[in-house]
């Protein structure tokens, strides 16, 4: 089954189409990383903007690239929520669009199952139950992945998003939009004992996590700095920042291996990239004996080949939306049926 899918929700316009969930024909992305950089974040109505210019040349591309011709394509799919709201409206309007002309059906996809769904491609052996701790700039969360479409969270940040806190960070460090990827690569020079940064345990879920404490506290940091002149060692609090994240996360994962007995754990999500967690996950499964599944940076970041990867199941499981599917900005990943 091929699958052309479509995703908008944030500043990646991709258009990508996936073989029964697994195998990538093609994964086109147009980045607009550059344009929003001057502003420090994404700007929604630029978003908007552009993922229309690019949108159907993208989908041209996708099938000029495989060679496949529109009969070829035998269900579209689209990643529906959560996002900037007016970003994924594009998405969504054009796979909408797309289904009725070709007569296909339609395939709401969750942008977090799509996510986790890297992993999919990236192992094509890989199959539920398995674990997985999901860090991206919107979301960070430990969900047992029961099946394909079946899933039970274990624990959710109450506060900020993981991304959204390396990206706070590395904004006032006066690093370049998106922060995270530029702190991890100064934090490898840095000694991560530099600063003392606060490991919160909020609530009484064990499996819950608080970053705006460390995000505070790593801000207070910096700006008291400036206030009294002191010279800061920069890798040394990128690495001390990075460690405090990581310290956050990694001992969730291990205590839901050992309650849950499950021994596939996988990491999804944009600062599912991050080099420390990526290693501090490593060596700790390692202890307990489990199996660490990573997807590639490169799937790691907005694609849509997640999407297309994820919609397969979905279809699957009779999740097929009509002409009345609209675009939410928030929605939970255990979403109700369409
Ligand atoms: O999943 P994603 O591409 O978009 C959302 O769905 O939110 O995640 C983007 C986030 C941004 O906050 C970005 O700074 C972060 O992922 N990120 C990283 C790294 N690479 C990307 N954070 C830490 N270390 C990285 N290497
Ligand atoms: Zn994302």
């Amino acid at each position: 089954m091929n699958i052309l899918a479509v995703e908008s929700s944030c500043d990646e316009t991709a258009v990508a189409i996936v073989r029964d969930g697994r195998e990538v024909l093609c994964d086109c992305i147009a980045s607009q990383v550059e344009l929003h950089r001057i502003y420090g974040g994404v700007v929604p109505e630029i978003a908007s903007r552009k993922h229309i210019e690019a949108i159907y040349a993208l989908a041209d591309q996708a099938l000029q690239q495989t060679g496949l011709a529109r009969k070829d394509i035998d269900a579209i799919a689209v990643t529906y929520a959560p996002g900037l709201i007016g970003a994924v409206l594009v998405g969504v309007n054009f796979a909408k669009a797309a289904a009725l002309a070709l007569d296909k059906p339609l395939i709401p996809v969750h942008h977090i199952r799509g996510h986790i769904a890297a992993n999919y491609i990236a192992y094509p052996d890989l199959k539920p139950p398995f674990l997985c701790l999901v860090v991206s700039g919107g979301h960070t969360m430990i969900a047992e992945i029961t099946d394909y479409t079946q899933m039970r969270i274990l624990g959710t940040t109450l506060d900020d998003a993981a991304g959204e806190c390396f990206d706070k960070v590395a904004r006032v460090l006066g690093m370049p939009y998106p922060g995270g990827a530029a702190l991890d690569k100064t934090a490898k020079n840095g000694d991560d004992t530099r600063y003392p940064l606060p490991r919160s345990k909020p609530g009484a879920n064990p499996y819950d996590m608080s970053f705006s404490g460390l995000k505070t506290a790593a801000l207070n940091l910096i700006h008291h700095a400036e206030q009294v002149g002191e010279m800061l060692d920069i890798p040394g609090l990128c690495a001390s920042f990075s460690a405090a994240v990581s310290d956050t996360l990694v001992p969730r994962v291990v205590r839901a291996v050992e309650e849950t007995g499950l021994k596939n754990v996988a990491i999804a999500g944009g600062v599912a990239a991050n080099s420390r967690i990526r290693a501090d996950l490593l060596a700790a499964m390692e202890k307990l004996g489990a199996t660490v599944y990573m997807p590639p940076l490169s799937l790691c970041g907005d694609n849509a080949a997640m999407i297309g990867a994820q919609a397969y199941y979905e279809y699957q499981s009779g999740n097929v939306a009509d002409m009345h599917l609209n675009a939410y900005a928030t929605k939970s990943i255990l979403g109700e049926q369409i």
